[in-house]
C-alpha cells in the first residue's frame, strides 16, 4: 500500500502499488481534466508532483512530446501514463481552478434596449463623418 497526499486541501489516498495516478484520483472523487480519456494525446490531466517523483513510473515517450523538456524542471507528470510506486505528493490545484459557464447569459429584451439607447446617446456627442474630400478621378479611355 502507499500514499497518495493530494494537495490543496491535504488529503490522502491509500492505493495498492503501481496504480494509475488519474484513474485513483478520479476514484477518489477529485476532478481530473481529459479530453482523450487517458491517451496520452490531450495533455490536461497533467499534475505538479511536490514530493516522490523517484516513486512513479519512468517518463513515457508520449509524455515527454506533451509536457517538452521542462518536465524535469516543472516537476509535471501527465497523470494517466503514471503509475505510482511509492509515497507521494501532487498538486492538482490547476484543475479545481473556477471553470467558466459553459452557456452565457442571455440579455433580456429591455437590457439590449438600455445598450442600444446608451450607444445613440454617446453618438449625439460625436460629429458625424462626411467621407474624405478627396474624390476618386473618372476613368477614362483615350483612343
Ligand atoms: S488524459 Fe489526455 S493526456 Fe492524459
Amino acid at each position: 500500500m502507499t500514499t497518495i497526499t493530494v494537495l490543496p486541501g491535504n488529503t490522502s489516498i491509500k492505493v495498492d502499488s503501481e496504480a494509475n495516478l488519474r484513474d485513483v484520483l478520479i476514484k477518489a472523487g477529485h476532478p481530473i481534466k481529459s479530453t482523450c480519456g487517458g491517451c496520452a494525446s490531450c495533455g490536461t490531466c497533467v499534475v505538479v508532483v511536490l514530493e516522490g517523483g523517484d516513486n512513479l513510473s519512468e517518463v513515457s515517450f508520449e509524455e515527454k512530446q506533451l509536457l517538452g523538456n521542462v518536465f524535469h524542471i516543472t516537476s509535471e507528470r501527465l497523470s494517466c501514463q503514471t503509475k505510482v510506486l511509492g509515497d507521494i505528493t501532487v498538486d492538482i490545484g490547476i484543475h479545481k481552478a473556477e471553470e467558466k459557464p459553459a452557456v452565457t447569459k442571455r440579455r433580456t429584451k429591455e437590457e439590449k434596449h438600455q445598450i442600444l439607447s446608451d450607444r445613440k446617446e454617446n453618438m449625439k456627442d460625436k460629429p458625424i463623418k462626411q467621407g474624405g474630400k478627396k474624390r476618386p478621378k473618372a476613368f477614362t479611355t483615350k483612343e
